[in-house]
């Protein structure tokens, strides 16, 4: 136990996306060392099997748990959606995944019982958000909403542009016509387009970013196991990615809100 708590926290996700669930956990966690996995050679997950993104995420699970981590997050909620069970039946440490973050924080929220959920197609339609905030809240009514376009738009860093305006306007039509007064960003990329989703949403509709609620819940176990690093000095963050895209840095650096350093290529 003396030395477990010393050991760094695994975060994945299919690409950069996590990083929004890292910048979260740095600002909430300050003290953790943190070992991010991003498998941008095979993003997007979001449009393929289950039986695809349940072979990667099990292959990035070894990988993390070979590094020594005291405890996994799954920071996409694609892999969370469909994959979740096998991750956790392949891990002996903790578990803790974007999913019942999300849905939490939503049923937490919401006043009128009305909540949007937005995802990749893979996590619409596995309907896991749907079962998780049911098993909270059975009298909630839950608008889903798969919008496959985002993913590679924030890729593109089109964060702002016209081309993205006029595609969430669409997205959210049908959602925002259900009267919610909270919306899920289902997916870990999507927080990047959280100033143009509240514009469309309107302020009356509270956006949860399902990076601020994964920090919440790892936070509370940390200290719920005892498994906090008591030590009060800079932490070590490591980056391992399958691939290193064009642009990489430049969309790493905006989802982290900071440069990083040393990003290492690994072959799983
Ligand atoms: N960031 C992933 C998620 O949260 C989605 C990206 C992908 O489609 O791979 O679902």
């Amino acid at each position: 136990m003396a030395d477990m708590i010393r050991q760094p926290i695994g975060v994945f996700d299919s690409g950069v996306g996590g990083l929004t669930v890292v910048r979260a956990l740095m600002e909430r966690i300050p003290f953790e060392d943190i070992i991010y996995f991003g498998d941008t050679a095979r993003v997007p997950y979001g449009v393929k099997s289950v039986e695809t993104v349940t072979q990667y995420a099990v292959e990035i699970t070894d990988f993390l748990l070979k590094k020594g981590v005291k405890l996994l997050v799954i920071a996409c909620n694609t892999v969370a959606a469909v994959a979740g069970d096998a991750v956790r039946s392949r891990s002996p440490m903790p578990v803790l995944d974007v999913i019942d973050a999300g849905a939490r924080s939503a049923v937490r929220e919401t006043r009128s019982g009305h909540i949007g959920v937005i995802g990749t197609p893979a996590t619409i339609n596995s309907n896991a958000y749907a079962r998780a905030i049911h098993a909270l809240d059975p009298a909630t009514r839950i608008f889903s909403q798969a919008c496959p376009l985002f993913v590679p738009l924030v890729e593109e860093g089109w964060l702002d542009h016209p081309v993205t305006r006029i595609t969430a306007n669409e997205y959210l039509k049908p959602v925002l016509a259900e009267h919610l007064d909270t919306l899920v960003l289902g997916c870990t990329h999507y927080p990047l387009l959280k100033p143009l989703l509240g514009e469309i949403a309107g302020p009356e509709v509270h956006l949860v970013d399902s990076g601020e609620a994964m920090a919440d819940a790892t936070a509370d176990l940390l200290a719920e196991l005892h498994l906090g690093n008591p030590r009060r000095e800079k932490p070590s963050y490591s980056c391992y990615v399958s691939d290193v895209p064009f642009r990489f840095q430049t969309m790493a650096e905006r989802f982290l809100g900071r440069t990083i350093g040393h990003v290492e290529l690994v072959k799983l």
